[in-house]
């Protein structure tokens, strides 16, 4: 214990670290721009701002505001990101073909909002993530701000209707998850990550619970049960489902496969229950034995009939820890699997989007020679500094959950997230905070990464905050507790220097 205390105690004097921190939120500050007069959020890079490009990264994406309103948050700037919500429930769409969902982006062209739910982007597929962040923003906005009656409001309440109608719906294949096509999250481009990508359930496990915590805020009527009520009933018993589904099917360790390999196949009839989705046992790769070790586990990326997904996907296991998916055990089961295989997913710039890349003839043919996601590049097995900080987040919940469980192992795990701090805060600013790094050790700029990326330097704001200035604040990101939030920002004075460090191991 002491041995590890004195690791994450390290200073390094030398890092330049209030420079680059200053820097960064220099940066972070160019990023935001105004709609209808008021600040409303951050485009996708600076460097659409700075050269007029023509792509859509001048625009407002919700699901990389995301990071930017945790931070808002964390800094005590409300008004900016109820004006962000306001926008997005604004534009939710009432159309009838695709009625309850949220822009995957907007911008403001002279004076009018346009907005784009899939029909100006690559593969025009609308962002099933966007939606589902929507609720989870504005509950930690709720709990942030103890603007309950933004919450209970009318327009909210309505806006998680229409959205629950899009979810909570009877489907042919009658499952808790939600189906969607490839390219509807954060992964773009064609990835084969259609039907049941975990990153897109795991976050409708957290978005379904904000979205019962908003419906708690309506008062209950005394006689009957109002709409509201009837639909809290059948979210929560649509998360239980969800859980079950995600824990049965997705959670690996390698005693799990020990029992997947050997399950009989071609089984029909209720009671014959062993292999639900018939997946043959030479489907199983090799790769997870070394990948699993003895006591790691994770989240596999995908379960479709006959095909599992076995790839691991940063995002969603993190997210899947994070929001309590997970039990306490299994969070630390992944946290054992991430630094097992630290040399994969950190290398050279923590962290890396999914492991392993598809290789050349299998991205030849499942994903048509996408030419972003060739192999090594991109969202296939690339390296996005914009996915540390959720993995940071999800290790210290599980701190602030479990106080007391392996502290020798959450201790590591904290030591590896620092050391990886240390890696983003030396080589960001010389890769001018890049979008995304490519090759098996994350060594090379992306490809075609955008420079002054806002993910990228509002997410090592994020690690910089949670890891170096106030890890208690975390608590903005618990979505089972209720009762009033004290952030950082609102009890002590702003961070003034590496001192500050003392009081949170104290
Ligand atoms: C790329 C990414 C997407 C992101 C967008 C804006 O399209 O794949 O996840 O939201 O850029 O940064």
């Amino acid at each position: 214990m002491a041995l590890i205390r004195s690791v994450e105690r390290r200073t390094r004097p030398n890092s330049g670290e209030h420079r680059v921190v200053a820097a960064a939120e220099a940066l972070f500050e160019k990023t935001l721009v105004s709609v209808r007069g008021q600040l409303a959020g951050s485009v996708a890079t600076l460097e659409s701002k700075l050269h007029n490009s023509s792509l859509n990264y001048s625009e407002i994406f919700l699901r990389d505001n995301v990071p930017v309103m945790v931070y808002l948050l964390l800094q005590g700037r409300f008004e900016l990101v109820r004006h962000f919500l306001d926008l997005c429930l604004e534009l939710q769409s009432r159309s009838y073909r695709n009625r309850g969902v949220f822009p995957t982006s907007f911008v403001e062209e002279q004076g009018e909002i346009v907005a784009d739910y899939g029909q100006r982007s690559i593969g025009r597929i609308s962002s099933v993530d966007a939606s589902l962040w929507w609720p989870v923003l504005c509950w930690i906005y709720v709990r942030a701000s103890g603007d309950r009656a933004y919450g209970a409001s009318g327009p909210v309440q309505q806006g998680i209707q229409l959205l629950l109608d899009l979810v909570l719906n009877p489907t042919f294949d009658g499952t808790p998850v939600l189906f969607v096509p490839d390219c509807s999250f954060m992964i773009d481009r064609p990835m084969d990550v259609w039907g049941a990508p975990l990153e897109v359930e795991a976050l409708l496990f957290g978005s379904l619970k904000s979205c019962c915590r908003l419906m708690e805020l309506v008062p209950a009527e005394p006689e009957g049960e109002n709409i509201t009520q009837q639909r809290l009933k059948l979210t929560r018993s649509w998360i239980r489902d969800l859980r079950v589904f995600l824990l049965k099917h997705y959670w690996v360790t390698s005693k799990t496969m020990q029992v997947l390999r050997r399950r009989p196949t071609e089984q029909y009839g209720e009671s014959q229950s062993q292999n639900e989705f018939n997946v043959q046992p030479e489907v199983i790769p090799h790769w997870l034995q070394e990948w699993l070790e003895n006591r790691g586990g994770y989240l596999i990326g995908n379960m479709r009939t006959g095909r599992p997904d076995f790839r691991f996907y940063s995002l969603g296991n993190s997210l899947g820890s994070l929001f309590g998916l997970l039990t306490g055990p299994q969070q630390r089961a992944l946290f054992r699997l991430v630094i097992h295989n630290r040399q994969h997913l950190m290398a050279e710039m923590p962290m890396r989007i999914c492991h392993p890349p598809m290789e050349r003839e299998e991205w030849i043919n499942k994903t048509g020679m996408d030419r972003k996601n060739w192999p090594w590049s991109y969202h296939n097995g690339g390296h996005w500094p914009s996915l540390l900080w959720p993995l940071a987040a999800a290790v210290l919940m599980h701190k602030h959950n479990y106080p007391n469980d392996d502290v020798l192992l959450v201790g590591q795990t904290r030591t590896m997230l620092e050391e990886c701090y240390w890696q983003q805060l030396n080589q960001l600013p010389k890769q001018q905070w890049a979008e995304y790094f490519d090759g098996p050790t994350g060594t090379w700029v992306g490809q075609q990464a955008r420079t002054h990326q806002t993910w990228t330097i509002v997410g090592f704001l994020l690690l910089h905050h949670f890891l170096r200035k106030a890890p208690e604040d975390v608590a903005l990101l618990d979505l089972d507790a209720d009762g009033s939030l004290e952030l950082s920002a609102k009890k002590k004075p702003a961070y003034s220097g590496p001192e500050r460090r003392k009081d949170w191991r104290a």
